[in-house]
Parts: structure tokens; C-alpha cells; sequence
């Protein structure tokens, strides 16, 4: 700025003809009004004072400029290590909760199978267990019982199913306590059916096997997964 004041001073006190190239004054020669310009060192031009701005450690001519930065570099490194650290450290404890919390709990896993000793069930007698929350019958069928529910027609069911293919043994018959109409509890050996199951909440009637005979739940009781471990022990799920 001080530079183009003083040139175009310059320009004013020539004549008042104005010149491109005396304003750019690199290339000031051609224009002949202006010969007698010439260049100024301007060495009395006061420097500005940047110390304010400078770093501490280059004041002092003494101290290696080169040390103060690597000393500077390896603090940042070490900062930057540090970070890194703590950040993956936090990212696992992270990562370790979202996959503690997907997988299921221990009391979960101890339900999802139950084991089931047989001996204490009387024959005629139906034990009741809870599993995964939800009531499972295990009945003790009668040698009559069995011959009742292979006796009857498919043709007299609902939902068809044969008794054997409802029991893996057939002194055993290990149904759901839901009934299929809405989900209440059957009371076993009761209803129309002898030795049957009966819905309290809207009538519904199963027969031994579990097979729906009356009332207006439209499916036989559901079967859970289950097998025999051996003769005296079934493990559901
Ligand atoms: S819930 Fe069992 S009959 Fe309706």
C-alpha cells in the first residue's frame, strides 16, 4: 500500500499522465515522463513486531530449533499413542456390552431345555412343569386310556391326528397347558372326554391325546420338542 501511495505521488508530480506500467513499477522505463523514477529501497520502512506470536522456544538463539521440535513431535506421538489406546480399550468394553447384551442370559439358556425324571408320576396323573415360561403336561396314560384314544376315528376329529402320532411312547403324553382357543390353562382329567382336558374359559374339550373333541378351540393341543433319554427321563426343548 505505502509502494502504490508513493508511486502514484510519483505519477501526480510528472505531469499527471498516467501509466500502467509506472503503477506495477517493475517494468517503469518505457514511458518516457517518467525517467527521472526510480526505485526505492524504503529501509526506512518500520518492520512489524510478530513476538508476540512467536513460540517461546525460538527466542533464544542458543536452543537447537531442530530438538524443540522433535522433542514437541514425540509428546504429540506419545498423546496420539495414548488416544489410541484408550480408544480401542473403549471400543471393546463397547462392542463386549452389545454382544453380552444380544446373547441370551444364563437363566434363559437353563430354560430353553428342562429335564424331567418320570418315576414320581403316578399312572392316571398328570404332572404339570413350566417351561420357557410356559406350563408343559406330562401324563401318565393308563393302558386303557391308550386303547380309548386308538380307538377313535379320524374321522370324529377336528383336527386330525392319530394317537401315536401325538406320543413317542405311548404310556407317555407330554402336551402344551395352553389351550388353543385364547391361551388359558386345561384342567386335566376333566371334560367330556374320560381322562381328558377341559378349558374352564370357553368350554373346550380335549380328549387324552390332547386332540380337540368339542368346544371352540379349532386345534389339538401343540406338542413341544422332546425325547426320551432313556426310560425314566425326557428332556424338553
Ligand atoms: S381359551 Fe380355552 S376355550 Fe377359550
Amino acid at each position: 500500500m505505502f509502494l502504490l501511495r508513493r508511486h502514484v505521488f510519483n505519477v501526480f508530480m510528472n505531469g499527471n499522465k498516467f501509466c500502467l506500467s509506472s503503477l506495477l513499477q517493475l517494468y517503469p522505463i518505457n514511458c518516457s515522463s517518467h525517467k527521472r523514477l526510480r526505485r526505492y529501497a524504503h529501509t526506512d520502512i518500520p518492520k512489524p513486531n510478530f513476538d508476540e506470536y512467536r513460540q517461546k522456544f525460538t527466542e533464544d538463539p542458543n536452543i537447537s530449533y531442530r530438538k524443540n521440535v522433535d522433542e514437541r513431535r514425540a509428546l504429540k506421538s506419545m498423546v496420539s499413542f495414548v488416544g489410541c489406546v484408550a480408544g480401542l480399550y473403549a471400543f471393546k468394553a463397547h462392542l463386549l456390552h452389545y454382544v453380552l447384551f444380544m446373547s441370551p442370559s444364563r437363566d434363559i439358556l437353563a430354560e430353553a431345555q428342562l429335564e424331567v425324571n418320570l418315576n414320581n408320576i403316578p399312572e392316571g396323573k398328570v404332572l404339570v412343569v413350566k417351561w420357557r415360561g410356559k406350563p408343559v403336561f406330562i401324563y401318565h396314560r393308563s393302558q386303557s386310556i391308550i386303547e380309548q384314544e386308538r380307538a377313535v376315528a379320524l374321522s370324529e376329529l377336528r383336527d386330525p391326528e392319530t394317537d401315536d402320532a401325538r406320543a413317542k411312547r405311548s404310556q407317555w403324553l407330554i402336551v402344551m397347558g395352553i389351550c388353543t382357543h385364547l391361551g388359558c390353562v386345561p384342567i386335566p382329567n376333566a371334560g367330556i372326554i374320560p381322562g381328558g382336558f377341559f378349558c374352564p374359559c370357553h368350554g373346550s374339550h380335549f380328549d387324552a391325546a390332547g386332540r380337540i373333541r368339542k368346544g371352540p378351540a379349532a386345534t389339538n393341543l401343540e406338542i413341544p420338542e422332546y425325547e426320551f433319554i432313556n426310560d425314566d427321563n425326557i428332556l424338553i426343548g
